[in-house]
């Protein structure tokens, strides 16, 4: 399909745009669409692509949609997208609470109000060894962050997924403990990789992508990337996360994508991305090494994985 000139941002403002994009992060694959595209559910990969190299292609509509991990709705890839029709992700409201000037209770209408909804294309690395590339539309966490005036005894971020077992079958069964969370180092909560993805491809996010809003952390393992987020919370120490409490021996609250370190039970040397059949090298902190490795300079990342 041939983009309308109405519908994108006219190509002089994006390529200046993209350029200021390109060298705040210079790998980290992101594509700037205008508003006027965002506000539709368009699901023609060529918008994105024509702005993406060749060996990052973004996935399709379908692939993105029907092939997840949202355990809330079963545990094979398949579950989320047909267990997920009953789930009402409207309305919405999150709470912000722990070690911040402005504990507040907020519904996400106010919080889009307030943000910048930007276009991210990221790669999402699963810690199964699967890729996909994902075009985002979502706004910079530090934004909410930021609302919350954190103290500065806040180290950490908790993140709380929502808990509905009514409508998440896949909570009436104890295959984790309800409801999922993660955390992340304040730092890395900052960082402007860091986003909280409201839609994808110009679509609303879809109910087994983790509607109405969730994580995307670009650099590490999908599964920090928490769905359906119901609370955040501002920690001084290192909080509980789902996997890490299920298996710390095979996952750590690091989980930085590192083709170096391997899981216990298989190589993270390389991976498949979703669509295609020859195996690719992961590359580290998932080809974001430049904006994110200076958070780890001090740290093993062997021991903490
Ligand atoms: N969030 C919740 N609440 N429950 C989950 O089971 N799975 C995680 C993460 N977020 C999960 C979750 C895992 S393992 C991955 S790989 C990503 O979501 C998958 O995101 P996607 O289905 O949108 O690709």
């Amino acid at each position: 399909m041939k983009i309308l000139g109405s519908e994108i941002t006219p190509y002089k403002t994006y390529l200046n745009r993209r350029k200021f994009i390109q060298g705040s992060f210079a790998s980290a694959l992101l594509a700037t669409v205008s508003s006027s595209v965002l506000a539709k559910h368009n699901t023609d990969p060529s918008i994105y692509n024509q702005f993406m190299n060749e060996n990052d292609k973004v996935n399709s509509y379908e692939e993105i949609t029907t092939y997840n991990n949202f355990y809330e709705f079963g545990t094979h890839k398949k579950h989320p997208h047909l267990n997920s029709g009953d789930f009402k992700p409207k309305p919405w409201s999150v709470k912000i609470d722990g070690l911040v000037k402005k504990p507040m209770t907020i519904d996400l209408e106010k919080i889009l109000s307030k943000v910048t909804i930007e276009d991210r294309v990221y790669r999402l690395r699963c810690v199964e060894a699967w890729s996909m590339v994902i075009p985002w539309q979502g706004f910079q966490l530090s934004e909410l962050i930021k609302m919350a005036e954190p103290l500065s005894s806040a180290k950490y971020v908790q993140f709380v997924t929502v808990f509905r077992p009514e409508e998440m079958p896949g909570q009436k069964k104890r295959t984790i403990n309800w409801p999922y969370r993660e955390g992340l180092r304040m730092d890395e909560a900052m960082n402007p990789l860091t986003i909280l993805a409201t839609g994808l491809y110009g679509h609303e996010m879809p109910n087994q992508n983790g509607a109405p809003m969730r994580l995307v952390v670009p650099w590490k393992y999908g599964f920090k990337s928490i769905k359906s987020i119901v609370e955040i919370r501002f920690l001084d120490q290192q909080p509980e996360t789902s996997w890490e409490t299920l298996a710390p021996w095979e996952y750590g609250f690091y989980a930085n994508v590192n083709p170096t370190v391997n899981h216990p039970r298989w190589s993270q040397g390389t991976e498949r991305r979703i669509g295609e059949f020859k195996r690719r090298e992961t590359l580290m902190f998932n080809g974001y090494e430049k904006e994110v490795a200076h958070l780890y300079k001090d740290l093993d990342l062997t021991k903490f994985y």
